[in-house]
């Protein structure tokens, strides 16, 4: 018997749960229930990060304090995981006290170790990654390469963890532990970001609030990763619980590829500075890819999130879970597309699995009286497809342990395909005309493995493997601590004589239109582009408008235009005042409602689209301090996408403020 903890990212609460966010939490709960399977004793940790100028910027925008704000968000992340077949030992939330107590604890450790030191740092930070960017990996204009929005300049007092002193000790660490990070290309990236020299961290912020106060300098707040990391200790830092943290237990972190550096460089520095020993450090940090929508990242950001619980809803928990291990090799991006999830789920589910289930209990009906039948002598084709399942079997295990649930998978529903094969070659209806005991063989050889698939599957799609094993007449999976319940032998599984219960078919498949009927219901709404000062923010079916000529076309002057500068409107939430160049003699002045989605100093410097001949529109007057003033806007800048998450157009490469578009 052994111990596994099992943890996800806690995820960051300006976000819903969607199909990204969901399929490393599904991942966890996967290898969680199959080492529960092999006896082990285990504990899966998940929840929500809620501290940092992230949050805080998001709570402001919608008029709540932060802290109502996150118990809003946090819920719909912990409702969410139960709908899928998840449940985790804990949920944490970085705002529970037993964790701001022990980041504390932890901070004081640090500091008591000469690792903190006050400075003042001044540099480009990206409030998405909540992480400090340097002038080398930007893109131009200033972007973060990950999310696409401009970084900003920040310069502050700050106090600096002192991340060059552990370079060597982590390199040794690395060397000494050559499966701490994995997969092999993302260890490789990690030693060279290493090797090639670590700077001191910054570790804390003066310049908003929402965060765990420094001990004994309340002036400043945490840096949000700081806090976050900690978290998978404050979960076991509870009596008996620590007997799940390393070396007495396996600790794997599974993270996404974008936040490893934290996982495998910040995370094991602070560990060490904190006086934990290299056992103590988490045995594996593994890195999965990105799910992506035609190649693009699936998110937030980019408005292109698909919902989990819909696909649940509709086609059940298992069959999500199932697709999302099976379909995406664990470790590499995978792009996701709701005809394949219902192509693998007709074939794998339907056709291979299910039919093989029902195919096998309609012949024991018709041939063996509805119950298992007496496995009698066994010739070569029982002898060969036994020591084939056995050896899946193995690899089955083996794939499901070193943290490949694709190929623990594939080979899973490679014992069904040889099964299905096994029946073709041993054709028990044609043996049951002249030796009924041969037919009952191979019947019983077939419900062996059957019963053997029903545990195997249980990790990735527990309900089915209920319903399977309720028609093979066999009790649920229960596992239990010590117990080894993975299969490894065929032969005594189930008992001859014992009644079996066939139902309905296990998965039903879709023909031609019912797969193009669920695709259409599963596909999500996407908006349609409007502009920043539409007030419609309602999602609604992509239509083909009617079209226009050229000509009515060539009467939109679409220019290019430099942002000179931007204000807030004041008692106007979401307006903003711009000063635009439209290359002409002197600027104009246009009023959008960009205000909910970025902060003026952020739009300062950028080209966007403009409609240069809108009519002027009027937004009637406001105060900027010196009486009021008309507010009249002289023309509109393109944006896309609900009024608190606009995405601006804006021109590739190098173009002049008032090039037309064409
Ligand atoms: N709060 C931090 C994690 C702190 S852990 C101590 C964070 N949160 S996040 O919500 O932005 O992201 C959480 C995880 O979701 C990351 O591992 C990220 O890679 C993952 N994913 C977000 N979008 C994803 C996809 N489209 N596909 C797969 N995983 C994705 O970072």
């Amino acid at each position: 018997m052994g111990r596994f903890y099992v943890t996800t990212p806690i995820y960051y609460v300006n976000d819903v749960p969607h199909l990204g966010t969901a399929y490393t939490t599904i991942v966890a709960d996967a290898l969680r229930r199959f080492h529960l399977l092999q006896g082990d004793e285990t504990f899966m940790l998940t929840g929500t990060d809620e501290h940092g100028l992230k949050i805080e910027r998001q709570a402001k925008e919608q008029h709540l304090d932060p802290k109502a704000f996150t118990d809003k968000i946090s819920a719909r992340f912990m409702e969410a995981w139960p709908k899928l077949d998840i449940f985790p030992d804990r949920f944490i939330r970085t705002t529970d006290a037993d964790h701001e107590a022990f980041v504390a604890e932890l901070w004081k450790k640090i500091e008591a170790n000469g690792d903190l030191y006050e400075g003042e740092y001044e540099g480009w930070y990206c409030v998405g990654c909540e992480s400090l960017k340097t002038d080398k990996e930007l893109e131009p204009g200033n972007l973060c390469p990950l999310h696409k929005t401009p970084v900003e300049r920040v310069k502050e007092k700050s106090y600096f963890f002192r991340l060059e002193k552990w370079q060597k000790p982590l390199l040794d660490f690395y060397g000494r532990h050559p499966d701490f990070i994995r997969p092999e290309s993302r260890r490789n990236e990690v030693l060279s970001f290493v090797e090639s020299g670590l700077k001191d961290l910054s570790v804390s912020r003066t310049s908003f609030t929402w965060g765990i106060p420094v001990p004994g300098n309340p002036k400043h707040v945490m840096y949000v990763w700081f806090d976050a990391l900690a978290n998978y200790l404050t979960a076991l830092n509870h009596g008996s619980l620590s007997r799940f943290w390393a070396p007495s237990g396996k600790v794997v972190h599974l993270v996404g590829k974008d936040i490893l550096r934290f996982h495998a460089v910040f995370w094991p520095a602070f560990l060490l500075s904190a006086g934990y020993t290299e056992e103590q450090i988490p045995q594996v940090v593994f890195a999965h890819g990105f799910l992506t929508i035609d190649g693009q990242k699936m998110g937030k950001a980019l408005r292109n999130a698909v919902d989990p619980l819909k696909i649940a809803h509709e086609l059940g928990a298992d069959v999500l879970r199932y697709h999302l291990l099976r379909a995406i090799a664990f470790g590499q991006d995978g792009d996701f597309d709701h005809a394949a999830l219902i192509e693998r789920y007709n074939a794998d589910l339907g056709k291979n699995l299910g039919n093989l289930l029902s195919r096998v209990l309609g012949l024991c009906t018709k041939l063996a009286n509805g119950k298992v039948p007496v496995f009698g002598e066994r010739t070569a084709l029982e002898d060969e497809l036994f020591s084939r399942v056995k050896a899946d079997l193995a690899m089955v295990r083996s794939a499901w342990e070193s943290i490949e649930p694709h190929r623990a998978l594939e080979t899973t529903f490679a014992i069904s395909s040889a099964a299905n094969t096994y029946v073709d070659r041993a054709a028990p209806w044609a043996a049951a005309k002249t030796d009924p005991a041969r037919a009952h063989t191979i019947l019983a050889a077939l419900l062996e493995v059957l019963a053997a698939l029903s545990v195997a599957i249980w990790p990735a799609m527990p309900n089915k493997s209920n319903t399977m094993r309720a028609q093979l007449g066999l009790p649920p999976v229960e596992p239990r601590v010590g117990e080894d319940a993975f299969p490894t032998e065929l032969g005594s599984l189930l008992k001859p004589g014992a009644p079996l219960a066939p139902a309905g078919p296990l998965f039903q498949t879709f023909d031609k239109n019912g797969t193009k009927a669920m695709v259409d219901k599963l596909v999500p709404r996407v908006e349609i582009p409007k502009t920043a000062d539409n007030k419609t923010t309602e999602s609604t079916d992509i239509e083909v408008s009617t079209t226009i000529a050229y000509d009515d076309f060539a009467k939109i002057d679409l220019r290019v235009g430099l942002v000179k500068s931007a204000e807030r409107v004041p008692k106007k939430d979401k307006l903003l005042r711009l000063t635009m160049d439209l290359g002409e003699p002197s600027p104009r002045t246009l009023v959008a409602g960009l205000a909910l989605s970025f902060q003026p100093a952020e739009l300062v410097g950028r080209k966007v689209l403009v409609v240069a001949n809108l009519a002027p529109r009027d937004f009637g007057s406001a105060d900027f301090g010196s009486g009021k003033e008309k507010l009249v806007s002289h023309g509109m800048l393109l944006a896309s996408g609900p009024s608190e998450d606009l995405r601006l157009a804006t021109i590739d490469g190098d173009a002049a403020p008032g090039a037309k578009l064409k």
